[in-house]
């Protein structure tokens, strides 16, 4: 019996995630699934309530969970920073879930705005660190807003956070076993000290690692060639900044934001599943944002649990209804809607 959280949160995150229970409703059954739904109302309402964020109480309950299925948060009641730092990115600091994982997969060529790129093209997994970097908000202001105003975050990189993360990235690629092949992505020619600790980490664990080849890339050069060639990447392993950019450029070249999804994963501790996009609040309760990437999550989260089986049933209804060639468009604007396009999951996730 799986305990999942369950985090709709601002904006489409609600209606997305309703369609992802939809679809893990429909699987749990042919694949003998018992579990239980704990739903937490937390998000920009509570905030403006309440003036709570994620408190300790809610914490104590998500640590006791099997997964967390997280839908979005975002308002633009609230100042830009207030729920990212005090939600998502609290839940992925205290969880300690340093993993990001990224699949980047194209399903039909027709939704994708490279020209004449192919799904066995566009097929990479982006393993982003995803607890340091620039994100863990050390730094400061002095003198603010006067003309000798001095604004610092730095960008820390610990070697316990950059080994842990390339060590998955390379146990990943051995697992995953598509191309076997594993890219670097820094900046180690101008961050000639943080990313040269990404640089002898890498180089050092690639000798346990015989089976595996290992490239490097410039991030401003992978930006260039993951729209020129794609096909060159199989996994990509990057620092948190990094990775939060370069997959929504992934996220376009697989058919758009409404498809991409990921996974906050402590592999020894509680995990998070949401889509890569965020809480769109002009499209709220229009029924029109793609749930593809919210049931997406699910499926990275049943794998999660070790239900490969429920985990892949989902992800070959996804890739059959893109391709199934009645849907226009991946954006929803002509499409059967939100909940139009779960029931088509669901139902063919059954067959
Ligand atoms: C993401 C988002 C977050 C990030 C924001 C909302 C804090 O953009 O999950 O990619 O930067 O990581
Ligand atoms: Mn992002």
């Amino acid at each position: 019996m799986y305990n999942i959280a369950v985090i709709g949160g601002d904006g489409i995150g609600p209606e997305v995630v309703r369609e992802g229970l939809k679809v893990l409703n429909a699987v749990a059954p042919l694949e003998n699934i018992k579990y239980q739904l704990h739903n937490f109302d937390i998000g920009s309402q509570r905030y403006l309530k309440t003036g709570e964020l994620l408190p300790d109480s809610v914490m104590d309950e998500l640590r006791k969970m099997d997964a967390i299925y997280f839908g979005a948060i975002g308002s633009l009641d609230v100042k830009p920073g207030v729920l990212e730092r005090g939600i998502l990115l609290k839940m992925r600091f205290d969880f300690d879930q340093y993993i990001n994982l990224r699949p980047i997969k194209l399903y039909d060529s027709r939704f994708c705005p490279l020209k004449s790129k192919n799904p066995e093209d566009i097929d990479m997994v982006f393993v982003r660190e995803n607890t340091e970097g620039a994100y863990v908000g050390v730094g400061g202001v002095f003198k603010k807003d006067t003309p000798d105003e001095v604004a610092v975050q730095e960008d820390v990189n610990t070697r316990k956070g950059v080994d842990r993360c390339i060590r998955y990235a390379f146990e990943y690629a051995r697992k995953r076993n598509r191309k076997k092949q594993l890219t670097l992505c820094d900046k180690s020619n101008v961050l000639t000290y943080a990313h040269d600790l990404w640089q002898r980490s890498f180089k050092t664990m690639s000798s346990e690692y015989p089976d595996i080849k290992t490239n490097h890339a410039f991030v401003d050069a992978l930006a260039m060639f993951m729209i020129k060639n794609p096909e060159w990447y199989d996994v990509v392993v990057t620092n948190n900044m990094f990775g939060d950019i370069l997959t929504d450029l992934g996220a376009i070249i697989q058919g758009g934001m409404g498809v991409a999804a990921s996974g906050n994963i402590n592999p020894e501790g509680v995990s998070m599943f949401e889509p890569v996009h965020g809480s769109a609040p002009q499209y709220t309760g229009k029924n029109v944002a793609n749930p593809i990437a919210a049931i997406a999550a699910v499926s990275m989260m049943l794998d999660h649990l070790g239900e490969q089986k429920a985990s892949a049933r989902i992800e070959k209804a996804i890739s059959k209804v893109i391709t199934g060639g009645q849907l226009p468009t991946l954006d929803l604007s002509e499409n059967p809607g939100t909940a139009g396009m779960g029931d088509l999951v669901a139902e063919e996730s059954t067959r």
